[in-house]
């Protein structure tokens, strides 16, 4: 039976290795090869690139979907979708999720790869639907991770609910590289006894197991493979489409595909890398066998370093390496993806920088043990939940069931802010409405450009230049640098009383931003209450009032860079 193949190089295997950052342009040049391989599917939309094109790129990604779609005839375009949080990082209410499939089908997408963080059917059911409603095909997924909770029993079941969906096909979306040749094929061998629709299998190679895994799953009957053409595969990505296409060659899993394809393909791609080279992690293109003991997602762990280093704390990285699955563990094994991959990294940051444990709880944290996220793999403890959300009672039902319509709400807003020129910007807003409105207006290409700006050439430049002429595909673009919010903080921070000569003094505990001050002066506050919000680590910090009294003063505004140990009013 042939094994067909799903080519991601325009969607993870540029999320894996370059940071997301892929222009649209780039690839447009290579798509109408890319079609003629004869692919089972593109994988080109979904996941991170939503959230690069506006937030980085300055590009609009449905106009992206809609050109690449242009230019291909025979091969399905595929996305990523993450359930009811679609392609953001939250749940939206059922409207909104109704309106984006609607709108992705539109624009271009035949194949929905629907995940959910924690394999918890109940955010999928209704993507699932509308998809299936529109005439699509649905790929229903399920998250591989290792707990004592994953049983292959376990991914079964899941996999015959997803078929009672009527999805047309199932995924097991190994995004760590965990999955280990045997489990491969115990999983796919147990799958396909109980379920009639064909399964794929996605694999990263961070362990470097993926190629052997994929012949095991051949083995035992896997229908698909994601592959990402060799310039772009290994390392976080996926393993090589040419390689796998070979290896397959005259067995009874023989793809049929032809290397001459791949040719143009390849040298595109190499060259393309070159240029990309400046963003490439060299770190995301090693094998790092770190995953095998840690069960942590590669991705995760350059995270981690770069969020400990923000903090100041890199001789900690041990300490939180050792943190993470007693944290993992303590939350009911979710599988470590976005975003419980944030959930459970940023809390094994901080109860290790507190010196504490769950001392400091980031609001997505709570809401997760609120159960706003879905069900936990294997329940919580009693204590934790009490440790983490005191008397509250966590909520059983479908987490989207709470949340009123908003598509007309914030459609009203956009509207307000001159940006609702169509349902897709409508969206755009909805799911980013931090960065969507610049985005909108057309107003960044600056910061888009900085990705891309060059370093100054050698270090004896002492005077640094604060505009650049920058050139980037042979278009001109006039840079003018500016120190932000930042700079200024610690430039000021000299003038501002310090912690130890102010009484009554509220700190920061961590490098944050100020997001919201819950207070004003006068204002009498209890021990313990919440006086302020930090934004650390990309989640929200509640800042407690460690004693009772009268807000006498507030140094800082919301908006303001904070390092650990800073003012932030005085409670006497
Ligand atoms: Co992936």
């Amino acid at each position: 039976m042939s094994v067909k193949i799903t080519e991601t190089v325009l969607r993870d295997a540029h999320q894996s290795l370059l940071a997301t950052r892929m222009r649209t342009r780039d690839m447009l040049e290579v798509v109408e090869h890319l079609d003629q391989v004869g692919y089972f599917s593109l994988e080109m939309w979904g996941g991170a690139t939503f959230d690069s094109c506006i937030r980085y790129l300055n590009e609009d990604p449905w106009q992206r979907l809609r050109d690449i779609k242009k230019k291909m005839d025979n091969t399905h375009a595929q996305m990523l979708l993450r359930g009811q949080n679609l392609v953001g990082y939250r749940h939206y209410s059922d409207d909104v999720v109704e309106k984006f499939v609607t709108k992705a089908y539109e624009n271009g997408i035949d194949i929905f790869r629907v995940f959910d963080a924690v394999n918890d059917i109940r955010n999928m059911e209704l993507s699932i639907k509308v998809a299936k409603g529109l005439g699509a095909h649905v790929q229903g997924t399920v998250c591989y991770t290792i707990s004592p909770v994953h049983t292959v029993e376990k991914y079964v079941e899941l996999a015959k609910q997803l078929e009672e969906l009527e999805c047309d096909s199932l995924c097991i979306k190994d995004m760590a590289g965990l999955l280990a040749p045997s489990e491969a094929a115990s999983i796919i061998g147990a799958m396909k006894k109980e379920v009639s629709i064909p399964i794929s299998l996605h694999c990263h190679c961070t362990s470097g197991m993926a190629p052997m895994s994929y012949m095991a799953a051949c083995e035992a009957g896997v229908d698909i493979l994601d592959t990402a053409i060799s310039p772009l595969a290994w390392g976080t990505s996926q393993p090589p489409t040419e390689t796998v296409v070979a290896a397959l060659k005259n067995t009874p899993y023989d793809t049929g595909l032809d290397l001459g394809a791949f040719e143009e393909i390849v040298r595109y791609f190499k060259e393309l890398k070159e240029k990309y080279r400046g963003i490439l992690d060299p770190i995301s293109e090693q094998i790092d066998t770190n995953v095998l003991i840690y069960q942590i997602p590669g991705g995760m762990l350059s995270n981690l370093v770069s969020q400990l280093k923000e903090q100041n704390a890199l001789d900690k990285y041990d300490a939180v390496l050792d943190e993470m699955p007693r944290v993992r563990a303590e939350l009911g094994y979710p599988p470590l993806v976005t975003p419980t991959s944030q959930i459970v990294g940023t809390q094994a940051v901080l109860n290790v920088l507190m010196g504490e444990r769950y001392k400091v709880i980031p609001k997505e944290v709570k809401d997760y043990v609120r159960g706003l996220y879905g069900r936990s793999p294997a329940p919580i403890s009693p204590e934790i939940i009490g440790k983490i959300i005191g008397d509250e009672e966590p909520i059983h039902c479908r987490p989207a069931d709470l949340l009123k319509p908003e598509y007309e709400k914030r459609k009203k807003e956009a509207e307000e802010l001159g940006i609702a020129n169509s349902e897709e910007d409508i969206l755009t807003y909805i799911l980013y409405p931090a960065i969507a409105p610049k985005f909108l207006q057309g107003g960044m290409e600056e910061e888009a450009l900085a990705v891309v700006a060059p370093k100054p050439a050698s270090p004896q430049e002492y005077t640094i230049p604060t505009e650049f002429k920058v050139t980037v595909d042979d278009e001109v673009f006039d840079v003018k640098v500016e120190p932000t919010g930042g700079v200024s903080i610690s430039e000021s921070a000299s003038t501002k009383p310090t912690a130890e000569s102010v009484k009554g003094a509220v700190t920061s505990s961590m490098q944050g931003m100020v997001l919201s001050l819950k207070v004003k002066v006068e204002d009498t506050v209890k021990e313990g209450d919440i006086v302020a919000v930090i934004e650390a680590m990309k989640m929200e910090n509640a800042v407690h009032s460690s004693h009772s009294g009268t807000v006498k003063e507030i140094f800082v505004a919301e908006g303001d860079t904070l390092a650990p140990g800073d003012l932030i009013m005085a409670i006497e």
